[in-house]
């Protein structure tokens, strides 16, 4: 028997928000002993989890959801009472190009998790939790008008969004069928620091710094609904802890960017940490193809979350945007370390096709 209080797993927590999350679970919560289980692809990272990597409540284990084996032992080692689930590829444009990497972690990774939990955890699994972390892509692409809710249909367009979706499909068939206890959570863009440079925001301002071109896909007018990492990872301990089992809660910053005015505001931000002329920045801008099938707009309606938990953003975005160009320009060995190999060659495919 554990002498914690709770033992839980957190898949993906080398990657951006999972290492967001590890931090703040390992910190707030001394009385849990959090086991990060990941496989360490391109984008995960221990690097993001060096400040924490030696408190005594924290475990890492390297491993696949995808490896049956591996994670019954997993199971059986720890004796887990709750997992939260983030591991995933999760970026749209390898997802065009890769689609059944998707399909393979995404959707089967998670029902070996389910199916795991399952045999692991019955009968007596009124305690336990499988709680999963989705994207808020899965209702598909809004008009000029409107919010996605928690009762939107499905309508995935992307195949990371169409994986994303049947992973949250068959946490709910589980919680249905078996009773397994759930909640699954949809949220919005995340940014922030350790975010991975091939999604918009870190991209740019790495080639900000490097007066470098700013791909912008289309003509910049897509919208998207930007949420401060940090309080999608204060958002998921709230529900961890408060949400009804087999709900689904929608977490969004309310604050919903056009990409160009996005980029603009970036660029502004820049000049002004790197003493440029105002406008200098936005110079970099360049306009390239659109992503196919480029979803027009996502915007979250967080009002239940608001109204039954009392869950609200923390942050303004120009701060947190500032605290996120801040720790980039701080952290240039981090940006070197994760832009080398890998990620050279998908930077060549995608930009320079
Ligand atoms: P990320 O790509 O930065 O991190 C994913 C992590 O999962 C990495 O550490 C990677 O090594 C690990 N991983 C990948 N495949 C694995 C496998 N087969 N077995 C074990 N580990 C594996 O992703 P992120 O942006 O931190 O997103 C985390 C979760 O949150 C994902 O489920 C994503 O769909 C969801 N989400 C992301 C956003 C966003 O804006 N980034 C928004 C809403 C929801
Ligand atoms: P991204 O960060 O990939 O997140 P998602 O596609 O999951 O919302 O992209 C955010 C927005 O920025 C999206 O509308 C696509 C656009 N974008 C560009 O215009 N240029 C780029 O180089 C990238 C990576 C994204």
């Amino acid at each position: 028997m554990s002498s914690y209080k709770k033992v839980i797993l957190i898949t993906g927590g080398a990657g951006f928000i999972g290492s967001h999350l590890v931090r703040l679970f390992v910190n707030k919560y001394p009385q849990y002993q959090i086991v990060n289980l990941d496989a360490l692809t391109y984008a995960g990272n221990l690097e993001n989890l060096r400040d924490i990597e030696s408190l005594p409540n924290y475990i890492f284990e390297k491993g696949n959801i995808n490896d049956q084996e591996a994670m019954f032992a997993l199971f059986e080692k720890y004796s887990f009472d709750a997992i939260i689930h983030l591991a995933a590829e999760s970026h749209v444009d390898r997802s065009i190009s890769e689609p059944l990497a998707f399909v393979k972690t995404n959707v089967m990774g998670t029902c070996n998790l389910l199916n795991v939990s399952r045999k692991k955890w019955n009968p007596n699994w009124e305690s336990k939790l499988f709680y999963h972390v989705s994207t808020d892509e899965v209702y598909g692409s809004l008009g000029k008008e409107g919010l996605f809710t928690e009762t939107t249909p499905y309508d995935p367009r992307s195949p990371y969004s169409a994986s994303k979706a049947s992973s949250d499909h068959f946490v709910m068939a589980y919680h249905h069928t078996y009773g397994l206890p759930v909640i699954v959570s949809n949220c919005s863009n995340n940014y922030g620091s350790h975010h991975f440079p091939e999604k918009l925001i870190p991209l740019m301002i790495i080639n900000i710094k490097n007066n470098q071109p700013l791909p912008v896909y289309g003509k910049g007018e897509n919208i998207r609904d930007w949420l401060y990492v940090d309080d999608h990872a204060s958002a998921i301990d709230l529900i961890f802890h408060k949400g009804t089992t087999g709900g689904k809660y929608n977490i969004g910053g309310f604050n919903e960017w056009k990409n160009i005015d996005l980029i603009y505001l970036l660029c502004g931000i820049m000049d002004k940490k790197l003493g440029r002329k105002p406008g200098d920045s936005a110079k970099l801008i360049s306009f390239v193809k659109d992503r196919p099938g480029h979803d027009m707009r996502y915007a979250i309606d967080a009002g239940k979350l608001h109204r039954e938990l009392g869950w609200k953003p923390s942050l303004r975005f120009e701060e947190g945007l500032e605290k996120t160009v801040d720790w980039y320009l701080a952290n240039e060995k981090w940006i070197e370390q994760v832009t080398t190999g890998e990620y050279q060659h998908y930077y060549e495919k995608q930009y320079h096709k």
